[in-house]
């Protein structure tokens, strides 16, 4: 619901001339747009557990699973799909079940995460006309080679 009023609030219609529309563009195409996505910036996560990288978004209204698309890439390459009811993945990844994603969570599940995973995602949401590309996100993986702290703990 906060997200929901936050969505509300980045909304605001264009108001007279603004020189850096230009570098704004993609926003600008969708500045009538209900369609609202968001991401936190970074995740860690310990290698071989599970990673759950946050995509919330609002369309300002009820989510109709027949024309919602949700998908996440990482490196230009698709990680999941959702397209009007289908679903692709990579072997460890999924995406929330359909009462989920009615609910505006887009989360990608990453199962037994390695450090090949480790990398810049984006999450992209589709819904009827509209199209929201959310931020990059990072995810972390802390691992024997990764985390001196958590090594040096554990070696008592
Ligand atoms: C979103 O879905 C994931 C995967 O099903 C779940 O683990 C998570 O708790 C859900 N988040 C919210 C806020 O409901």
């Amino acid at each position: 619901m906060l997200l929901l009023l936050l969505g509300a609030a980045l909304v605001r219609p264009g108001s007279g001339p603004f020189p850096a529309a230009q570098l704004t563009a993609p926003n600008l195409l969708h500045a009538g747009s209900q369609l609202q996505v968001f991401v936190e910036p970074s995740s860690r996560v310990r290698l071989g557990s599970r990673a759950l990288l946050l995509c919330r978004f609002a369309v300002g209204g009820p989510v109709a699973l027949g024309s919602l698309q949700v998908a996440w890439y990482s490196q230009e390459k698709c990680v999941v799909q959702y397209d009007q009811g289908t679903r692709e993945a990579q072997p460890h990844a999924s995406l929330p079940k359909d009462e989920q994603l009615c609910q505006g969570n887009g989360s990608l599940s990453l199962s037994s995460v390695r450090v090949a995973d480790e990398g810049s995602y984006r999450c992209k949401v589709g819904h009827e006309a509209e199209e929201q590309l959310g931020k990059p996100t990072t995810l972390r993986v802390l691992g024997e080679d990764h985390e001196q702290p958590h090594r040096a703990l554990a070696r008592d």
